[in-house]
């Protein structure tokens, strides 16, 4: 461990297909390749994430390796540790997700808004991790709000769609619904465009709308007495980039399969929006020179 508490970052936005689970994936490989100790959860029952790092989810459905364990009074969760990085000294721990996500979401246990929260107070207690990062649901729900009451920091992926930034309203409206119901504080939210095409006038106006628009809504949200102390941050863009999907999508880490297969200035620039996510959750600068491990 680097730090000396536990932060835990949930990925989140309640629509589906803004690139949360893709933002999830490359920002925990890149905490660990920089010496952090990270714990991921598959929060999300669609299981993409799971699926991303080659496990059957039916192989983990009921074990300690499921992170439905923590609504289950029989099993006490216990992250599985897996590699990330071909050289295979890089690592991450993870809870998997199955389909039993959902069938304890909709079950009528008490208090279930609280039990994710209350297993990450336990763990972080033991000051194994310095990050937990939690890939959520394109939902708002028990699950969503789970998330929400375990985070100190929320990373807010809005795909450059006017369908995209017209769902973030919705989105702080829950949080501050959550910040009355539950007294819940939040850090900080890291927002940035996602899946940008800088030729299309349609997604620079969207873009816009994040960089300027969204940040004044906030400060309205401050004046009214929500938010309070939360730090409201907009981050590089990320451009579309088939390499995200190509990288991703066969469990390589984004960064190894560019330096690996496809290493042009563009994909470099999409490396160095990665940078400031990064560095806004770190407070320190990306360190290249870590990737590879010892
Ligand atoms: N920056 C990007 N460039 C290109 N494709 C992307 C990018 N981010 C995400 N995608 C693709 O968009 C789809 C949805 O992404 P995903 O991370 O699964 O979204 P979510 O978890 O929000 O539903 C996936 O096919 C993914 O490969
Ligand atoms: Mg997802």
């Amino acid at each position: 461990m680097i730090n000396n508490a536990t932060k835990v970052i949930a990925i989140a936005n309640q629509k589906g297909g803004v690139g949360k689970t893709k933002t999830t994936d490359i920002i925990a490989r890149d905490l660990a390749s920089n010496g952090y100790s990270v714990l991921v959860i598959d929060w999300d029952p669609q299981k993409t994430l799971t699926a991303q790092f080659g496990i059957n989810s039916n192989d983990i459905k009921n074990t300690p390796h499921d992170s439905s364990s923590v609504f289950s009074d029989g099993i006490f969760p216990q992250p599985k540790r897996v590699t990330i990085h071909e050289s295979g000294d890089i690592f991450l721990d993870m809870l998997f997700a199955s389909s039993s996500l959902m069938e304890y979401a909709q079950s009528g246990m008490s208090a279930r808004e609280v039990k994710l929260r209350n297993y990450i107070k336990k763990i972080s207690k033991e000051k194994i991790y310095d990050y937990i990062i939690l890939d959520t649901p394109g939902s708002l729900g028990v699950l969503f709000t789970n998330a929400m009451l375990s985070a100190d920091i929320v990373v807010l992926p809005i795909q450059t769609a006017k369908a995209a930034t017209d769902a973030t309203e919705p989105f702080f409206k829950e949080l501050i619904a959550l910040e009355e119901q539950f007294e819940n504080k939040l850090e900080k939210i890291i927002a940035f465009g996602n899946m940008y095409n800088k030729v299309a006038t349609h997604d620079k106006e969207q873009l816009e709308i994040i960089q300027k628009d969204i940040p004044l809504y906030i400060e309205k949200q401050k004046k009214l007495g929500n938010f309070e102390g939360m730090e409201f941050l907009v981050s590089k863009e990320i451009p579309t980039r088939t390499v995200i999907k190509d990288a991703t999508g066969n469990g390589i880490y984004l960064r190894e399969y560019i330096r690996l297969y496809s290493n042009t200035k563009s994909n470099k620039e999409l490396l160095e929006a990665y940078n400031e996510i990064f560095n806004l959750i770190t407070g320190v600068k990306f360190n290249n020179q870590k990737i590879r491990g010892k």
